[in-house]
């Protein structure tokens, strides 16, 4: 089976091009590389003996993707390619609505015109927003709080329109809570390009010694021990999600949503203290001032997950901290 993986050189997309390899699927892989090494072909190749045939273009290039489908018998598309960097989507919000939106109805309107009819598509828990009750179940309301989630939501809508258009419309919008997490040869990893926005990749720049300390942002919130609660889920896991969501695909189950998460919720505490035991590191950190637009809490409940994808997360958190960094540490720079 051929399946395209659009953003498949980036940090999600290159763990499911590994399973989506390592279970005998062809897959072609299209990227602008606006976010990605393409070094990470290299490292698949160590990983699996194989590579996937990569076509460097942008998912707006109608014109490259009328080749990619006349040329090629494609299944099902993964649609991973996107930008997610949520203050850079307050600042430039067209940007964001041209690329994730845009890009997705351009894709979209290319798989209609050559009958290909099954996509998995990258969506966030973003898209909930601050959740108004936790465990936050698939049919919490849409309240997205920035332009990058709104973004996720659109594509959603278009979806779900295109389905319910057309039922041979194959659709899984996976929401996918808090990332980390690296594949266990460390060999790839997250790669965020200057200074991380998120905890994890934050974390492991303080033990590289790149960079000086943690600020964790608010010790007053509602929560265990005062700090930010989420759902953080390995990487290996959330890419097993998309090979259940393809198999979900092809036995017809229509459109839905569904939580990729672990149901468990950490503070940054937590994550913190886990990392130092794990990796026998210290990391310095102080405790800061809230930072603007951040919910307290939020987990996914992932029982629909379980009950119709037949998946769960698998990987604790002691694996999460520890494989992240193990390819920060053979990495230092990144690819
Ligand atoms: P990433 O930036 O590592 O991967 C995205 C890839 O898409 C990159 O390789 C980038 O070069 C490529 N890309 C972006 N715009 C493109 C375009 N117009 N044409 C072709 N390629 C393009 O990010 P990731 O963390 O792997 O995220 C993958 C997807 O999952 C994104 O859609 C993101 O919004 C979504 N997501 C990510 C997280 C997270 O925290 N990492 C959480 C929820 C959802
Ligand atoms: C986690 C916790 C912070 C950095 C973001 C996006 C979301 C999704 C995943 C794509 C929070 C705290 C963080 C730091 C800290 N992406 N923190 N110091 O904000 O839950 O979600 O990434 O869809 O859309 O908003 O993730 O990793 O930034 O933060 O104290 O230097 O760590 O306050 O409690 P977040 P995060």
């Amino acid at each position: 089976m051929t399946i395209l993986v659009t953003g498949g050189a980036g940090y999600i997309g290159s763990h499911t091009v590994i399973q989506l390899l390592e279970s005998g699927n062809d897959v072609i892989v299209l990227d602008n590389l606006c976010n990605a090494n393409p070094e990470v072909f290299n490292r698949i190749e160590k990983i699996c003996n194989r590579r996937p045939a990569f076509i460097e273009g942008d998912v707006r290039n109608a014109v490259l993707l009328d080749t990619i489908f006349s040329n090629n018998q494609i299944d099902s598309v993964i649609h991973f390619a996107g930008l997610k960097a949520v203050g850079e989507s307050v600042a430039n919000p067209v940007l964001y609505y041209q690329n994730n939106v845009a890009g997705s109805i351009t894709l979209f309107e290319v798989m209609q015109q050559h009958g290909c009819k099954k996509v998995v598509f990258s969506s966030s828990a973003t898209v909930y927003g601050d959740p108004a009750s936790i465990p936050v179940t698939e049919s919490s309301p849409y309240a997205p709080a920035n332009p990058y989630g709104t973004s996720k939501m659109m594509v959603e809508n278009i979806l779900t329109d295109l389905h319910i258009s057309d039922n041979n419309w194959q659709v899984a919008l996976l929401r996918y809570f808090n990332p980390v997490g690296a594949h266990p040869s460390g060999l790839i990893g997250e790669d965020p390009k200057g200074i991380p926005n998120n905890l994890m990749p934050f974390v492991t720049q303080v033990a590289s010694g790149q960079l000086e300390k943690l600020s964790i942002f608010g010790g007053d919130y509602p929560t265990q021990d005062g700090t930010g609660v989420r759902d953080y889920i390995h990487v290996q896991d959330l890419a097993r999600g998309h090979l259940k969501a393809l198999e979900a695909l092809a036995e017809n189950h229509g459109c839905a949503a569904y939580n990729l998460g672990t149901g468990v919720g950490y503070s940054v505490l937590d994550v913190v203290n886990t990392f130092m035991q794990e990796n026998q590191l210290d990391i310095a950190y102080q405790i800061v001032e809230r930072r603007a637009g951040d919910v307290a809490e939020y987990y996914a409940d992932p029982s629909f997950s379980s009950d119709r994808l037949g998946w769960k997360a698998e990987h604790s958190l002691k694996d999460m901290v520890r494989d992240h960094w193990n390819w920060q540490k053979n990495n230092p720079e990144g690819y």
